[in-house]
């Protein structure tokens, strides 16, 4: 099995580092975080550092990479408090990649991408409508990563749509169902299947399906 160090990581040539330490920690959530500032300017853009932070209440996190440049999104979240995550489906990869790329304030990714934005129960911030899971989001609290100078921005979670049809009775979303895809380092896009659905596990007791071989 290949060995590298921390002292091999630190004198990487950059781009092959960030490919490595990208990809090495595992799958990653793959969204589109969607914001309108005050001018009433749109923004959308890839994140994959989206995660779960706790169910009640309903919250979530996600990485701002240094301010060190302009970051719309975070600009946009601090002056109007809302935003909006909404999952990549296998099939707009190439449309959500290049929300990646760097366009000025004024200029909305969703018009350079083809990605359509659209405005449900009047939350400020807009949706995509290409999503299949979205989310309506609330600011509450940013924590400094003095380490490399990124921020966890935390919010509420104060809507969720989707379509009925990948909602388990006991609430559970199957997001094979929806199409979402998941993102491999920092440019690759994979689309999961469900393998298996697990009881709560319990000392001394096995492990047991949700599903018969048969409906798996
Ligand atoms: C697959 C992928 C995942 C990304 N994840 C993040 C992330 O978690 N945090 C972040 O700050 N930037 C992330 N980026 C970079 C942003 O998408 C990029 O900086 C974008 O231009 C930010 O747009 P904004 O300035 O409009 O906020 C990611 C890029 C790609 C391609």
């Amino acid at each position: 099995m290949k060995h590298i160090s921390a002292r091999e990581i630190k004198t990487m040539e950059k781009i092959f580092r960030l490919n490595l330490i990208n990809s090495c920690t595992g799958y990653k959530s793959a969204n589109l975080i969607a914001t309108k500032s005050k001018n009433g300017n749109s923004n959308v853009a890839v994140f994959s550092s989206v995660t779960h932070m706790g169910s009640n209440p309903a919250m979530l996190g996600f990485v701002t990479r240094p301010l060190s440049v302009a970051r719309n999104t975070y600009d946009n979240i601090k002056a109007t408090s809302f935003f909006t995550v909404n999952h990549i489906h296998e099939k707009m990869i190439e449309k959500a990649h290049q929300t990646a790329a760097k366009y000025d304030e004024d200029i909305s990714e969703f018009l350079k991408t083809g990605l359509s934005e659209e405005y449900l129960d009047d939350f400020h911030a807009p949706y995509v409508k290409q999503s299949e899971i979205k989310l309506g989001c609330k600011y509450l609290n940013e924590y400094e990563i003095k380490e490399n100078d990124t921020l966890l921005v935390v919010a509420s979670i104060e809507h969720i749509y989707f379509d009925e049809g990948i909602q388990m009775p006991d609430g559970w979303l199957r997001l094979d169902d929806a199409g979402t895809v998941t993102v491999n380092g920092l440019d690759g896009y994979s689309l999961p299947s469900l393998l298996d659905r697990f009881h709560y596990a319990r000392p001394g007791q096995e492990v047991k399906s949700f599903f018969s071989d048969e409906n798996k």
